[in-house]
């Protein structure tokens, strides 16, 4: 039994986890909100180590030692852009561990020599009559046995299914979502004659096989249900295109979050159980942001690839005749206009850009120009990800513009100033019902006065197709990295 101290400093963890959520809803707050809830996971992990009678410690403090250093080195040598990727290897790597401590949980009564009573429905309380062992034997006491007998109650062997089956779908898919975004494997939708009918024939076995091992507490049942988990998580992210990856990313994030509040159970812990189900349910709110602010239901974006209709990675540029110019023509249009909306996209990450904008900016209201940043809801690769590039400049909070209000002010702006973004600005999502990004909203960067576009050449945007707005004949071109770009612009702009 875990003393009550230690309960104590359980409950002020899952404080912590909540306080961190609060905190991570604002980007004001959201830096205090990570480090809160980076406390509380230190403080569970070292109560845990102290409260409990622990095997093995220095094969564990090992095991603690390269997963701290790996993960520390990962997060600060990962550019922003690849966040996405990180994330789902975290995430995945959590699903994975669920699933496995899931399983040495149900080979724990095994070893001690326990077998779950005969059916279904049968007495739970009658594992004893079953035991070939007593207190007197395999050196196990009553009350070992009795917590051992526990994980082979019908409701504890449900929640153990669970989490091997939901944790090992989370691990197989965060493993694919991380191949497809780091660009190991193609960022199209992978798909194939009979997919629906082999990914449905997956998750019956896979309901069957958990009823089976529920009914029979069988630890190879259980590996067995494990590896149909991991194809099926893999045949789950095949057919979904890249630019809807980082979508399923929070989905499977979702799926971590209940297979580890279903491990809570199983280990009687619950603090797990409460951690777990935070993850469970804000991953699905995030899961369902997304998704609409991309226009898109969640079972569209699963899939839409076999109707085709999912959105695709690559795309080839375009070689129809656009109008480009240079800084100096680019700065004089935007030292006299009145008003400019800076949209910020995937590209200004890519260059980190975001300083060299903020400059930018600020000459241009040094000379009486309105200028705010248009921030669409998906511009980058991942949620509030143009929020966190800009506040990393300290551009004002107040100059972020939410998408309607953005959209109010496109009207009356003299210029857009698109910095590498590109769907976001797509009009097809308006006016092409045969476009993947149709019903996406979009910011209206097309209702400007005119349009500049800072981009390096004329390929597409993550979605793989063509923007019309690069071809209005209101639209202007600066080819070039988004920072080189942007640091011509600030020269130019310095000496007008
Ligand atoms: P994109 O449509 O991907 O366009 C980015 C543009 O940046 C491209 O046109 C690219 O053109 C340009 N670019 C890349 N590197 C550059 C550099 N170094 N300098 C200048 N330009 C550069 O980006 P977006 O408009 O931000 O749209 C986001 C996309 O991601 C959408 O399709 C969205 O659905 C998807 N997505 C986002 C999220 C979240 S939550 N953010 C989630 C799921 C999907 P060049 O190659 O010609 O330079």
């Amino acid at each position: 039994m875990i003393p009550v101290w230690a309960q104590v400093c359980y409950v002020v963890a899952a404080v912590c986890f909540i306080l961190a959520l609060k905190g991570l809803s604002s980007p004001k707050s959201a830096r205090r909100g990570n480090l809160i809830g980076a406390f509380g996971a230190l403080l569970a992990v070292v109560v845990t180590f102290i409260a409990y009678d622990i095997d093995n410690l220095g094969w564990i403090l090992a095991a603690v030692a390269v997963g701290a250093i790996g993960g520390a080195w990962g997060a600060r040598r990962v550019a922003m852009t690849a966040m996405p990727q990180l994330v789902a290897l975290f995430n995945g790597v959590g699903g994975g561990a669920a699933a496995l401590v899931a399983l040495l949980e149900l080979s724990e009564p095994a070893r001690a020599g326990l077998v779950k009573p005969d059916g279904f429905f049968n007495n739970d309380a009658g594992w004893f009559a079953y035991s070939p062992l007593n207190d007197e034997s395999g050196g196990h006491s009553l009350e070992e046995l009795e917590r051992l007998a526990q994980l082979l109650t019908t409701g504890t062997l449900t929640a153990t299914a669970f989490t091997i089956l939901i944790g090992a779908v989370s691990f197989s898919g965060s493993v694919i979502t991380f191949l497809k975004l780091q660009e190991l494997m193609t960022g199209r939708p992978i798909t194939f004659p009979g997919g629906p009918f082999v990914f449905g024939g997956v998750l019956v076995a896979a309901l069957g096989l958990g009823v089976w091992t529920v009914a029979t507490g069988s630890v190879t049942l259980a590996i067995i249900l494990a590896i149909v988990g991991l194809l099926a998580g893999v045949l789950l992210v095949l057919p979904v295109g890249g630019a809807d990856v980082p979508i399923v990313i929070s989905l499977l994030n979702a799926f971590t979050g209940l297979a580890v509040a279903a491990g809570g159970y199983v280990l009687e812990n619950a603090l797990l159980l409460v951690a777990g189900t935070l993850v469970g349910a804000s991953g699905t709110i995030l899961t369902r942001a997304m998704a609409r602010a991309m226009g898109r239901s969640v079972s569209s974006i699963l899939f839409g690839a076999f109707k085709g209709g999912s959105t695709a990675g690559g795309g080839e540029a375009s070689d129809r005749p656009v109008r480009s110019a240079g800084p100096d023509d680019v700065a004089i249009m935007l030292a006299y206009a009145r008003r400019v909306i800076v949209v910020p996209g995937y590209g200004l990450a890519v260059a980190q850009a975001q300083h060299t904008i903020r400059e930018l900016v600020d000459l241009l209201e040094k000379r009486g120009v309105e200028v705010g940043y248009a921030i669409h809801p998906v511009a980058g690769r991942m949620p509030g990800h143009m929020n966190v590039l800009l506040a990393e400049a300290n551009v004002p909070y107040e100059q972020l513009l939410e998408m309607d209000t953005a959209n109010g002010q496109l009207r009356t702006a003299d210029v857009a100033l698109v910095v590498g973004a590109n769907d976001v600005v797509n009009p097809a999502a308006r006016t092409s019902p045969g476009s993947p990004i149709y019903g996406m909203p979009i910011l209206d960067a097309d209702h400007a006065g005119a349009i500049v576009f800072l981009k390096r050449s004329m390929r597409p945007g993550f979605a793989g197709i063509e923007n019309e707005l690069l071809f209005d004949p209101k639209t202007t071109l600066l080819f070039g990295d988004a920072k080189a770009s942007l640091t011509a612009l600030v020269t130019a702009l310095k000496s007008l």
